[in-house]
């Protein structure tokens, strides 16, 4: 930490060339201030997933550097890069969880870096972790569902859990990939809406890529696009109008018919 006014995340000149030879990112600059809602846009195969997975490094980029509150986190190796996994939340668009688990033990799991548990040792968590778990499970509308195998669960509600169990690892960051484009369309925004609590009241940072620009322009607080793993554009939801977004998705594109513009 360098103090208050590091960015949550500053991405530099970020470049990733995969083995074999395709580049999917070039030169990406951007910073995250702490507590903004970011969404990351861009047609499909331009670089968002990517670009998370260079940030929490799951994957190591070949160029540029990301720094998390102040700390250069491209540099990390062995327990330092296992620490920093401890402290950014992953929502996936297929949820992840394990599924002939409990729910229960699921969003436990969210906890195991935070408290230094073995996996082994989930049978053992202290009472107080269980209740924290039951809790966020209340908090993300699946009360007494705590017992059931998580595969039992509707897709929405298994997101859910899947919220709940990032809550658990009391993350300083949440990076979320295309997380509701799984889900029935109908209950996108119920799964949003906790994502937002999470940035809203918790403070959380979050980076989360999206298709829906419906649901861009109505829980992000500012905006970059991709296009070609390339940075093509920066700004907040209000500036963003159907210029911007034929600049991004191509003169071709069309904005779904509720989105509002
Ligand atoms: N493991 C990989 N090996 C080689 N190339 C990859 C790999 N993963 C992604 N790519 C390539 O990198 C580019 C960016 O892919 P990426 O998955 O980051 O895009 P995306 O914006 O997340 O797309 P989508 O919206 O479909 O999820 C694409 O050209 C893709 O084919
Ligand atoms: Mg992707």
């Amino acid at each position: 930490m360098t103090g208050g006014t590091a960015a949550a995340v500053e991405v530099r000149d970020l470049g990733m060339v995969y083995p074999g030879g395709i580049r999917a990112l070039e030169s990406v600059s951007f910073e995250v201030k702490e507590g903004e809602f970011l969404a990351v846009l861009g047609l499909s195969g331009s670089g968002k997933s990517t670009l998370l997975r260079c940030i929490n490094r799951l994957l190591d980029p070949t160029e540029g550097t990301v720094h998390i509150f102040g700390e250069e986190v491209t540099a990390l190796r062995g327990s330092a890069l296992r620490r920093l996994r401890c402290r950014i939340a992953m929502i996936f668009q297929q949820f992840n969880l394990v599924k002939r688990q409990t729910v229960l033990t699921n969003v436990l799991s969210g906890a195991l870096g935070r408290s230094r548990l073995l996996p082994s040792l989930m049978v053992s968590f202290p009472q107080a972790e269980r209740e924290r778990a039951v809790a966020a499970l209340e908090r993300v509308g699946l009360p007494g569902r705590a017992d059931s195998r998580a595969d039992a669960l509707s897709g929405g509600q298994q997101q859910r859990v899947a919220v709940a169990r990032a809550l658990m690892q009391e993350p300083q960051l949440i990076l979320a990939d295309e997380p509701v484009a799984s889900l029935d369309p109908a209950l996108r925004h119920s799964v949003m809406r906790h994502i937002e609590s999470l940035n809203r009241e918790e403070g959380l940072t979050v980076l989360c890529s999206l298709h829906d620009i419906d649901l861009v322009t109505r829980y992000a607080t500012r905006l970059i696009a991709l296009r070609d793993g390339q940075l093509v554009w920066q700004g907040s939801p209000s500036n963003f109008d159907q210029k911007t977004f034929k600049e991004i998705y191509g003169q071709d594109a069309e904005p779904a018919s509720n989105s509002g513009y």
